[in-house]
């Protein structure tokens, strides 16, 4: 039994390669659905059917728990598929997803914080998300930190070229920093509204840190998933010893797309830092 992680693209190897260096004694699945991908700026309907499509994938290849690295996905079908789907055909699966551990991350509470009985934060302030169109538009971030963290004041920008950007390889350069500045300048144009924490909330973007990093005050805290994922996915196992002692540990690794096989390992083996093996599979 492995755990599987799913993104509609290479971008989830950001969070993958922080579960790999935390949580290295486990087999992995990744699923990347570069077919079909961008998901960022398709309707709710199209996101909930590619998703259920491959969280199904993954639990017939013998994942009982996937993760879901792409916000995207998190914040659009999450909820779907954990309620209606789950409990109807694979009860004993579960999904885990990255919006309610970021939001934990920038409310500033420990990992498991549960909305209604974990007493929210009175934490006030300013935090900013930054994400695809489809992932501002849902409201899930809005949602999930108006339960846990009430008095902050949360500012979401949607990044449309952002994502294009890193799938073209331009992580850098004068045409990248247009873009970044495009965003990145009127949220920090107000020094009295300036967040404090800036929360890179799609899978791609932690790849565009090193041109973000020198363009935000230091006083900023930027945060990546991978490492608050790879923190709250051990917890959750610790938490979960009937799902944890199901899972193998040999410490395996597969990756498999939905589109060119040897595009895919070029992409993630920069990622990686390291030469992966991809195979291709079709959805549905
Ligand atoms: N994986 C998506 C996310 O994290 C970004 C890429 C896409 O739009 O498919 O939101």
């Amino acid at each position: 039994m492995t755990i599987g992680v799913f993104d509609s693209g290479f971008g989830g190897l950001t969070v993958l390669s922080a579960l790999l260096r935390q949580l290295p004694e486990y087999d992995y699945l990744y699923l990347g659905d570069s077919a079909r991908a961008p998901y960022g700026i398709r309707s709710p309907e199209v996101i909930d059917e590619f998703s259920r499509q491959a969280v199904a994938r993954l639990f017939g290849e013998g994942c009982p728990l996937v993760v879901v690295a792409c916000n995207t996905v998190s914040a659009r079908a999450l909820r779907n598929l954990q309620q209606k789907f789950l409990p109807v055909h694979f009860p004993d699966h579960r999904i885990l997803g990255v919006v309610r551990p970021s939001a934990e991350e920038l409310a500033g509470l420990p990992p498991g914080a549960i909305p209604g009985i974990t007493p929210p934060t009175l934490a006030d302030g300013t935090v900013a998300v930054l994400g695809t169109s489809g992932t501002v538009a849902s409201g899930s971030y809005r949602l999930e930190l108006a339960k846990l963290a009430p008095r902050l004041r949360i500012v979401q920008k949607a990044c449309p070229m952002w994502v294009p950007l890193v799938e073209n390889g331009e992580l850098s350069g004068p045409g990248t920093d247009h873009f970044l500045h495009q965003i990145l300048d009127p949220l920090l144009a107000v020094p009295e509204q300036r967040p404090a924490k800036i929360l890179l909330a799609c899978t791609h973007y932690p790849l565009l840190l090193p041109s973000i990093r020198p363009m935000v005050p230091a006083n900023i805290e930027i945060i990546s998933q991978g490492a608050l994922m790879a923190e709250r996915l051990a917890d959750w196992l610790r938490r979960h010893p009937e799902m944890e002692t199901r899972l193998r540990k040999n410490g395996v690794r597969q990756y498999v797309t939905t589109d060119d096989p040897v595009w895919f390992s070029e992409q993630g083996s920069k990622i990686l830092g390291t030469t992966i093996r991809v195979e291709r599979l079709h959805l549905p």
